[in-house]
C-alpha cells in the first residue's frame, strides 16, 4: 500500500516531539545524550522499514535529526576537560612547590641568623619562625606528592646570598611572592581535577605565605606585593 504523507508527517511531528521530550528530561537528570541518539536512530529505522520507498518531507527530516544528533553525540564523547593539567602535570608541579618550600627553609634558617642591626631583631625572629612554618609546608606538599602517586624530589631552588639585610628581606619578599602566585594557581588546578583535599591543604599554606609577605613588606617598609595578576611583581 502506497504511503499516507500527510499522516506520515504527523507520525513524525509526534515522534519528533517525543523525543524532544525524551531529551529534556534525560538535561534534567543529566543522562548521557548519546541514548538519545540511539533513540532517534531506532525511530528512523523503524520509519524507513514502514515507508521503503518513502521520500517525503518526513524522511528527510528524521535524516537530518539523526544527522544532528549524532553530531551533538560526537561532540559529547570527546572527554571533558578536568582542568589545565593532568595528574603527572600536577605532580611536577608540586614538585616545583616543593622546591620552593625547600628554598625558603634555607634561606630563612641563614637569614634569621646572620641578619644584623637592632632595626632588624624582630624581624630576625619572625624569620626563624617563618622557617619552620616553611618546614611544615615541605612536608605537606611531600605529602600530596606521596598521595598522588609521585616521588618527592630533594633538590631547593637556589637561595640568594647577601650580606645586606635589605637584600635579604628582599630576597625573601620576591620568593614569597611566587610561591603565593603559584599557590593560588595550584589551588584551581586541584579542584579542576577534583583534587579538593590537596586544594584545601594548600589554601592552609596559602595563608601562612600571605602572612610571611606582610611581615617582609613591612620590614622593608613597603606596600604588600599585588600578586593577583600573572606579572606582578
Ligand atoms: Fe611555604
Ligand atoms: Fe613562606
Amino acid at each position: 500500500m502506497k504511503p499516507d504523507k500527510g499522516s506520515n508527517v504527523s507520525w513524525w511531528k509526534s515522534q519528533n516531539a517525543e523525543i524532544a521530550k525524551q531529551k529534556a528530561e534525560e538535561r534534567a537528570y543529566g543522562v548521557d545524550d548519546s541514548e538519545g541518539l540511539e533513540y532517534a536512530e531506532a525511530l528512523e529505522r523503524r520509519r524507513r522499514e514502514a515507508n521503503p520507498k518513502d521520500s517525503s518531507d518526513a524522511s528527510s527530516c528524521a535524516s537530518e535529526l539523526a544527522k544532528q544528533e549524532k553530531r551533538m553525540a560526537s561532540k559529547r564523547a570527546k572527554p571533558q576537560p578536568r582542568g589545565d593539567v593532568t595528574r603527572k602535570r600536577l605532580i611536577a608541579l608540586l614538585n616545583e612547590d616543593l622546591a620552593r618550600e625547600y628554598q625558603g627553609i634555607i634561606s630563612y634558617v641563614v637569614y634569621s641568623q646572620v641578619i644584623k642591626g637592632a632595626e632588624y631583631m624582630s624581624i630576625g625572629a619572625e624569620l626563624a619562625v617563618h622557617a619552620t612554618e616553611e618546614l611544615e609546608h615541605a612536608l605537606t606538599i611531600a605529602k600530596q606528592i606521596d598521595y598522588l602517586g609521585g616521588m618527592p624530589n630533594v633538590t631547593p631552588k637556589p637561595v640568594k646570598t647577601s650580606n645586606k639585610a635589605q637584600d635579604m628581606l628582599r630576597f625573601d619578599l620576591d620568593n614569597e611572592n611566587e610561591t603565593i602566585r603559584n599557590y593560588r594557581l595550584r589551588v584551581r588546578q586541584c579542584e579542576a581535577m577534583g583534587e579538593y583535599a590537596t586544594a584545601e591543604q594548600i589554601r592552609e599554606i596559602l595563608i601562612q605565605e600571605q602572612d610571611h609577605q606582610i611581615a617582609l613588606a613591612t620590614a622593608l617598609g613597603i606596600e604588600t606585593p599585588n600578586v593577583a595578576g600573572a606579572n606582578a611583581r
